[in-house]
């Protein structure tokens, strides 16, 4: 579905199907020139990620593996808590392999943080991280991530696997959703 059949929910469109399309275009060709001649492993964190993966995945001109992990934000309640739980773990043994895990925002990175060091303590040859959104006004964890597609202000959105209660995932925009729904 796309930002009309869901117009009363959202504020407004952040980004639209084509500008998602053109920036997932863009970190794939960055991606491809960094790891040019070399072996690639890219890594999606489900759920919200499956969009991004699969577009980014199908933007490279080249091979590359698709591996996936899910894992429970804040095991124990609150987000504060850092809190990471694997729930599903990778079927590749990543050493000696150039990672790229894919995400389709970092919120406050804690997630991505604890992921990071959790897969670069397993011997990979490098680890970095691809993210279409950043908030920067709710990082709490320092995180050092090589490829964001955009900044974001530290509002609620939705679409292009992003939910808010299981829903909106397969909104083919990203829009900011209107508070009268989460209220
Ligand atoms: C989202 C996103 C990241 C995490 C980022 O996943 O995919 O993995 O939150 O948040 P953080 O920077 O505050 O740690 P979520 O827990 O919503 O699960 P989902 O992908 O299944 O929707």
């Amino acid at each position: 579905m796309d930002a009309a059949h869901v117009d009363d929910d959202l504020v407004n469109v952040l980004f639209t199907e084509a500008q998602i399309h053109e920036k997932v275009g863009e970190l794939a060709a960055r991606i491809e020139a960094d790891y040019e001649g070399q072996d690639l492993l890219i890594v999606g964190i489900l759920r919200g990620a499956v969009m991004v993966m699969a577009d980014m995945a199908r933007a490279l001109t080249r091979h590359v593996e698709m591996d996936w992990m899910a894992v429970s934000s804040y095991g124990s309640g609150t987000k504060s808590s850092g809190v990471v739980r694997i729930l599903k773990d990778l079927d590749t043994d990543i050493s000696g392999r150039h990672v790229v895990i894919v995400d389709e925002i970092i919120d406050t990175g804690l997630t991505l943080s604890w992921l990071t060091s959790n897969l670069s303590s397993r011997n990979p040859a490098s680890v970095e991280i691809c993210t279409l959104l950043r908030k920067p006004e709710a990082q709490q964890m320092p995180i050092d991530v090589k490829y964001v597609g955009w900044d974001i202000p530290n509002e609620f959105v939705v679409g292009y696997g992003l939910d808010y209660r299981e829903r909106y995932r397969n909104l083919r925009d990203i829009g900011t959703l209107a508070p009268h729904v989460y209220s």
